[in-house]
Parts: structure tokens; C-alpha cells; sequence
């Protein structure tokens, strides 16, 4: 007789703990830098902080957080982080998409599914559960002393990770069962309908973390207020309320249809719901990260709140989505993407050609003209053409469709294409970006933009000017050009 899920959870943890040790012994796991994106070209002056976006497995990630990043100045980070709240598969035994509408020609538009993520484990539960166990207990030497944890999970397998949660946070550490109730999905015939998801919320150390208590609207049965003494009663368009602590039950929408926030990655979570997280366990200093990034939910949030933060994501489809849903956050800060030291990144980056000519970006010769005052110049810059190879790992559908843009308009490939103007050689700082719609929506966002034209500073040295394009399958390509 096959053995049960808790006769195996021992197995979880003795090779969780073997994980761990082997990854401990990687102090050569770093992170390289691709893109500073200098969206608002500012940046905190009084530190050396960025933000940044990591792509690639986050066990890898993370042991690179651990060890710091010497390149840009960043130290190790344990111990830093306050708050942690991840949102991993959740054990569904299903695969994710997002969904991708090309122009096809001016009017018609066309959409393409394209693999997201995976949810389904070699080893069933056991393996879900052997994943995410050495990824936990980096999570918590990464968290500060006045850190917390939140770990997104649902009915799937939510009761045997609460258990492995106590093993490696604490029993004693548990705070709150939070339940994010919804109204939409989850009808069937046979069951209950599925409503809710589950929220484990951990302090590192309870004597220390943060906690800001939140307040709701309470609203009070009849149309007339309590008049209690000593209670301030309001009323809004539902009737008279009072503001209460905020309970562990908490009502919230997905993200619907017609939301501005939406960007079409399957299991993207609202806004609302980690503005809560954020506001109740974060101090405007601290650094709050989401290693399980997917639409960049978290990070986003995080940006708008003026928190610092860290996310990652080892899918490319969900770190493009990301990049675009933080520069779309107006006067968004500076932040590095990075990926992971090659030799160790797991990530699921396709390969699709051993020809390293392909793909090819091609930029037409830039020209430079009068910008607003004598110490100023224009930057004109075109893009021509794009190619990739015709052995795209495609559906067949799919494939006939890239084709057809391919042949009338390859520039329509192109996700997001940036540039900097001022290329060292080693360091891409990118101050101008364009891409794809996404929070952003309507049929002219469906293409990027062709040319840029970027006010530069005049300098008597030559120039190297480097452009960067990721197309709609996430491969990347460079152009270096020299303006004399
Ligand atoms: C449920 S989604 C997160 C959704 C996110 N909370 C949001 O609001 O969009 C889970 C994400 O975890 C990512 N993921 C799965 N395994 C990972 C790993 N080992 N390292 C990094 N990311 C991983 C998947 O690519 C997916 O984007």
C-alpha cells in the first residue's frame, strides 16, 4: 500500500534540509545585470539602492540575494526584508497561459495563447510540497527580525503546507488564517461553491514584526447610526458604518474583464488585496519582496506605496508583463532586471535556434537634431526590420499567424524595445522604453512605436548607442551603433 501525505511528510522535510545545505554551498550564484531601466531618470540620491526585477528560478535568486551583489553594490540581504508575501502555483494540476493580441493588419486583431506557468509536479503533492520547502527557508533568513511572511495558498493543498510552515517558521509564529473571499469562478455541481482563498501570515519574531492595524467600514444593520457613546459613526452610499479592526475575512473582487488593472496573466491577484499586506506589515523604509512574481502584483503595489522591493519569476512571459506594469506606474522608480548566473538558471527561456545571428534586430543610422538650447541635441532613431527563424516552437495555428505578421509587418513582434543613448559598454542604463499595451489598452497600443527621439545632453566624444528589443516570445537581441 502507497504510503499516505502525512506518512511522507518527514521525506519533505529531510530533502527540503538537503536542498538547503547543497544550495548554502553556492557562494558563487550571482545575479547579471541586463537593463537599469531609468524610467523617470531619478533615482534615490542619498542611497545606492534599485529595485529589481530577477528572472530566473527564485531558490537561485534568492541564494544570490543572500550572498549580495558586489557589481552593483548591493550587500547580502539577510535579514533585511520585513515583508515576504509569495503567491506560488497552488498544487491545481493544470498549466496557465497569457494571452497575446497581435494587429493583423490595421483593423483585425488576433490572439495568441502562450504557456504561462505550470502547476503540475512530478511526485504529485510531494513534489509541489519538496519545491517550495528549501525555497521557505531562505524566505526566512532573508526576512528581517521586524519581518513577516504571507504565503498565498487554497483548498488544493493549503493544510499540508500550513504544516510545513510550522516547521520551518514556528507554530508559535502563526498569526493569522486570512481568508480572501471572491464572488466569481469556482461553481460546480458537485461541490460547494469554491469561494475563497487562503492566507498564511507568519511573524519572523511576534515581539518585533511589524503590525499596523487596519480599519474597516463596519456597517451598522438598520439605516440609523448607534449613537454609542464614544463611537465616531459615517455614512456613505450603503448606509451608516463605524471603523472596526480589520477583520481575517476579507471581501475583495478579482480582477474582472474590464479592470484597468488587468494584463491578462492567468492568477493575477487585485491590487486591493496587497495594498492590505503592504500597509499592515511594512514602515515606509522597508523592503518588501515577492519571489513568486507572476503579473508583478506585489512589486507594482509596492511601487505605488513608495516601499522598496525585489521580485522575480523564473517564466519570461511574466517578467516582460512585469517590466511593462512598472514603467506604466507614473514617476515609477529606477529599477535593474536581472537574470541569474547563467551556469546555475533553470529558467524555461525557450531555445529555439544554435544560430546566434537570429534573432536580429535591424535600427536604420541615427541622426541628430536641434533640441530646445545650444547644450542639447535630438536623437532620431528608427527601427527597420526584424527576423527571426522559421523554426519558432509553435502550434501550427500559431505558427501560420507569426508567419503571415512576419511577412507584412515584422516590427509588430516586438514586445518592448529601449534605448541608451550613452552605452559604456558593460552597464545598459535605458532612459527611453516603448512597448506592447498593457495596462495600457486600445488597438494603437497593440504595436510598438517605431522611432524614438531622445533629448541628450551635446557631447563632443562619439557616441555608442545600444537598443534592445524583447519580441512577444521573450528572445532578446542588441544593437550597438556609433554616432562620430
Ligand atoms: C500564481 S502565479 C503568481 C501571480 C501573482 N501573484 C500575480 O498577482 O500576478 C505564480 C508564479 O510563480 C512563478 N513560479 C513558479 N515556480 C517558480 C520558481 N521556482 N521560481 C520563480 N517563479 C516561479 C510562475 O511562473 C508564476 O508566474
Amino acid at each position: 500500500m502507497s504510503k499516505s501525505l502525512i506518512e511522507m511528510l518527514p521525506d519533505v522535510i529531510s530533502h527540503g534540509k538537503r536542498e538547503v545545505e547543497k544550495i548554502s554551498q553556492c557562494l558563487k550564484i550571482s545575479l547579471e545585470t541586463n537593463e537599469y531601466i531609468l524610467p523617470a531618470e531619478k533615482n534615490d540620491k542619498n542611497t545606492n539602492w534599485f529595485n529589481r526585477l530577477i528572472h530566473g528560478d527564485n531558490l537561485f535568486a534568492m541564494r544570490a540575494l543572500l550572498n549580495g551583489d558586489s557589481d552593483t553594490g548591493l550587500p547580502s540581504l539577510r535579514g533585511k526584508i520585513d515583508l515576504i508575501y509569495i503567491d506560488p502555483p497552488f498544487d491545481s494540476k493544470a498549466d496557465y497561459q497569457r494571452k497575446i493580441t497581435l494587429p493583423d493588419g490595421d483593423i483585425e486583431t488576433i490572439t495568441l495563447k502562450q504557456f504561462a506557468y505550470s502547476d503540475i509536479w512530478v511526485d504529485g503533492t510531494i513534489g509541489y510540497l519538496k519545491t517550495l520547502y528549501p525555497r521557505l527557508v531562505l524566505m526566512k533568513e532573508l526576512l528581517s527580525e521586524r519581518g513577516s511572511i504571507y504565503v498565498h495558498c487554497d483548498w488544493h493543498a493549503g493544510h499540508y503546507l500550513k504544516i510545513i510552515l510550522d516547521d520551518i517558521f514556528g507554530k508559535e509564529n502563526f498569526v493569522n488564517e486570512i481568508v480572501w473571499s471572491y464572488k466569481s469562478g469556482g461553481v460546480s455541481k458537485n461541490t460547494f461553491a469554491r469561494k475563497h482563498d487562503t492566507i498564511f501570515f507568519y511573524k519572523k519574531n511576534p515581539n518585533k514584526a511589524i503590525f499596523n492595524v487596519l480599519k474597516e467600514k463596519s456597517y451598522n444593520r438598520g439605516l440609523k447610526p448607534y449613537r454609542f457613546k464614544g463611537v465616531e459613526e459615517f455614512e456613505d452610499d450603503f448606509g451608516w458604518y463605524t471603523l472596526v479592526n480589520c477583520k481575517d475575512v476579507w471581501d475583495i473582487d478579482m480582477v474582472g474583464r474590464s479592470s484597468g488593472e488587468r494584463v491578462d496573466y492567468a492568477t493575477q491577484k487585485p491590487e486591493k488585496l496587497l495594498e492590505r499586506i503592504i500597509m499592515a506589515s511594512t514602515y515606509s523604509d522597508s523592503i518588501v519582496a515577492d519571489f513568486f512574481g507572476g503579473s508583478g502584483t506585489t512589486a507594482v503595489v509596492a511601487e505605488k506605496l513608495g516601499r522598496r522591493w525585489i521580485t522575480s519569476d523564473v517564466g519570461w512571459p511574466s517578467c516582460v508583463i512585469m517590466r511593462k506594469r512598472l514603467i506604466d506606474i507614473p514617476e515609477c522608480r529606477p529599477f535593474i532586471c536581472n537574470s541569474i548566473n547563467k551556469d546555475c538558471s533553470l529558467d524555461r527561456m525557450p531555445q529555439i535556434c544554435d544560430n546566434n545571428s537570429f534573432p536580429k534586430l535591424a535600427v536604420k543610422k541615427p541622426t541628430v537634431t536641434r533640441a530646445y538650447d545650444d547644450t542639447h541635441e535630438t536623437l532620431n532613431i528608427e527601427l527597420d526590420n526584424y527576423l527571426l527563424p522559421d523554426n519558432l516552437p509553435l502550434d501550427t495555428k500559431s505558427n501560420t499567424v507569426v508567419q503571415k505578421i512576419m511577412k507584412k509587418s515584422p516590427l509588430d513582434m516586438i514586445e518592448y524595445w529601449s534605448v541608451d543613448p550613452d552605452y559604456n559598454g558593460q552597464n545598459f542604463r535605458s532612459i527611453w522604453q516603448n512597448y506592447r499595451g498593457n495596462t495600457r489598452k486600445g488597438k494603437n497600443l497593440l504595436r510598438v512605436i517605431h522611432d524614438a527621439h531622445i533629448v541628450v545632453q551635446k557631447t563632443h566624444r562619439p557616441r555608442k548607442i545600444c537598443i534592445k528589443a524583447i519580441d512577444i516570445f521573450g528572445f532578446e537581441s542588441m544593437t550597438v551603433l556609433d554616432l562620430p
